[in-house]
């Protein structure tokens, strides 16, 4: 193995995703701590006026207590590099989530024992699922009453249609809970609570038949411990490493983000089983991470730190090494672009980055040179099509209520389409002082009037419109005007000067689509 490869293979790049609430803050903190990028218990989320969340730090999201954007941790544990991709939970924002997973090469699904599995969690998943990454699920909270281990693993398997297999199970659960057995070292790992925030829980491991299991679990948990793993070992999955692979089958761990029951015990299984970079599949090859250097950008975050305004496109790196001042070129224009002020990410704090890695996600300030899906390499021939484009779904026109500040207010809704949290769309004929906004949840509205406040000093005020649907023209410009809309149509034009009908009905919509069979229609821009 030359060094490149030594690289990559100590690589793990993934997300957690979660149902909101279900303990991803909670974990990732404790993920942190392991790895020694966080000294204190405790700085991730805080309580009152102490510093909330390291990867939560929007002033909105600090305001509605939910996490709004994705952001990227990178810390060493046990000789790996490990690149954590923070998703937002919200169902508002599942392109924004969408995107950050094409960037992951695997994912750890968190489920709140005593819930289940929960709304978000099915449609995270079910984007997981989509790309055939493996998914590990954690089943946090077992210090919360919950319909039982072997209950729950039963729901996994059938709401969201995947096996699964137990890497460890639990002593207990809910104020029981003791601990956890590893089916694969046959340790029994017992725990003391200990105060909140505390780094490590008082610990200690035994082997299975070791008599201070029995006392210390008490007679009938250590009887029904034996019952279910005799049961587990006759009649559940074996642990299939190229089924888990190949996103087939989840293998799942029991434990307590908060009280530490559990959590380093995962990790050191997660890192051994998760993947490190494979290849990734271009317009027409399959590109194996150890070629020249190439990548693709799949965020785009504006204002990321106040006191820079600039604006961040995230990388993620497919192919190669990457070095500060390498020149690379871009595939959509062809040019040739010298990379010199690469970041490193880690929430607010930012620091230059030497030299990075295929696997790794580098956040580079280049002022509007990036759109999303944009691909980087070394020949500019290739291009990944990882980052799709999303139908927006809810739309409503957007207005600055100070006309002065107008210039302030196009920098701004445009700066925000780039990002892809709206689509932007004008009238055909002009571009007018009220655009449309196309988004995909509702919430993304406000968070668009109060980012266009914050940071631009922008006060806006958002006005209905009729339209519900949306489909993109294209075709001979005289048969698009000849177009008959009526006044349940409207012909608009994207921000990249394409055509596109805004409808208040699909039934609208395939009338126009009928009656003008010279024009090609379709759902996302051409
Ligand atoms: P999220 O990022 O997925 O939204 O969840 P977060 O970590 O913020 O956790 C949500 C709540 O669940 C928090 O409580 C957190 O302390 C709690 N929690 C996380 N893991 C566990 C666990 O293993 N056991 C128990 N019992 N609780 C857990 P909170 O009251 O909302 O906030 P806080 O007062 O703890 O900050």
């Amino acid at each position: 193995m030359n060094s490149l490869q030594t690289e990559i293979a100590r690589r793990r790049t993934f997300a957690i995703i979660s149902h909101p609430d279900a303990g991803k803050t909670t974990l990732t903190e404790k993920l942190l701590l392991y790895g020694g990028a966080l000294q204190l218990a405790g700085s991730v989320k805080a309580k009152g006026n102490q510093r909330r969340a390291t990867s939560d730090w929007m002033e909105l999201e600090k305001q509605r207590g939910i996490s709004v954007t994705s952001t990227v941790l990178q810390f060493e544990y046990s000789g790996l590099m490990l690149n954590l991709l923070d998703t937002p939970g919200h169902n508002d924002f599942s392109a924004d989530t969408y995107r950050t997973l094409t960037a992951a090469d695997s994912a750890v699904m968190l489920i709140d024992n005593a819930k289940g599995v929960e709304a978000q969690t099915k449609k995270l998943f079910k984007v997981c699922r989509q790309r055939g990454i493996p998914i590990f699920t954690f089943v946090n909270k077992m210090d919360h009453e919950g319909i039982g281990p072997l209950d729950l693993l039963s729901e996994v398997e059938e709401t969201l249609g995947i096996r699964s297999v137990p890497m460890n199970w639990p002593i207990g659960q809910g104020a029981d809970f003791q601990g956890i057995y590893d089916r694969q070292t046959h340790a029994v790992h017992l725990y003391e609570r200990t105060a909140r925030g505390a780094t490590t829980a008082g610990h200690k491991e035994y082997q299975l038949e070791d008599p201070e299991v029995k006392k210390t679990v008490g007679d009938r948990l250590y009887q029904q411990l034996l019952d279910e793993i005799e049961l587990l070992n006759v009649a559940g999955e074996e642990i299939d490493l190229n089924q888990i692979l190949a996103g087939q089958l989840t293998p799942v761990f029991f434990g307590s983000a908060l009280t530490n029951f559990g959590v380093q015990q995962f990790l050191d299984q997660f890192i051994k089983i998760a993947p490190a970079p494979t290849e990734r599949l271009s317009q027409d090859a399959a590109i194996s991470p150890d070629n020249a250097f190439s990548g693709f950008v799949f965020k785009i975050q504006a204002n990321m730190d106040p006191a820079h305004r600039d604006r961040i496109a995230f990388l993620r790196i497919v192919s190669g090494e990457f070095e500060k001042d390498m020149e690379v070129i871009h595939s959509r224009t062809g040019k040739t672009l010298k990379l010199n002020r690469p970041q490193k990410l880690f929430a607010r704090d930012r620091e230059t980055v030497e030299t990075a890695f295929a696997g790794d996600i580098i956040g580079l300030t280049n002022p509007g040179a990036f759109r999303l899906g944009d691909t980087l390499s070394l020949d500019g021939v290739l291009k990944y099509e990882e980052v799709p484009a999303f139908k927006p779904e809810a739309f409503a026109s957007i207005q600055s209520e100070d006309v002065a500040r107008y210039k302030h207010f196009e920098k701004g809704v445009n700066q925000l389409s780039e990002e892809g949290l709206v689509d932007l769309f004008w009238d055909h004929r002009a571009q007018t002082r009220t655009p449309i906004l196309g988004v995909i949840g509702k919430l993304q509205f406000d968070v668009v009037q109060f980012r266009l406040l914050s940071e631009y000093g922008v006060k806006t005020t958002i006005y209905p419109v009729p339209y519900t649907e949306i489909a993109w023209v294209t075709g001979p410009e005289k048969d698009i005007m000849n177009i008959f809309f009526g006044s349940e149509n409207k012909l608009v034009k994207d921000n990249s000067g394409n055509y596109a009908i805004l409808s208040i009905s699909e039934r609208q919509l395939d009338f126009i689509k009928l009656r003008n069979e010279s024009l090609q229609f379709s759902e996302s821009p051409p």
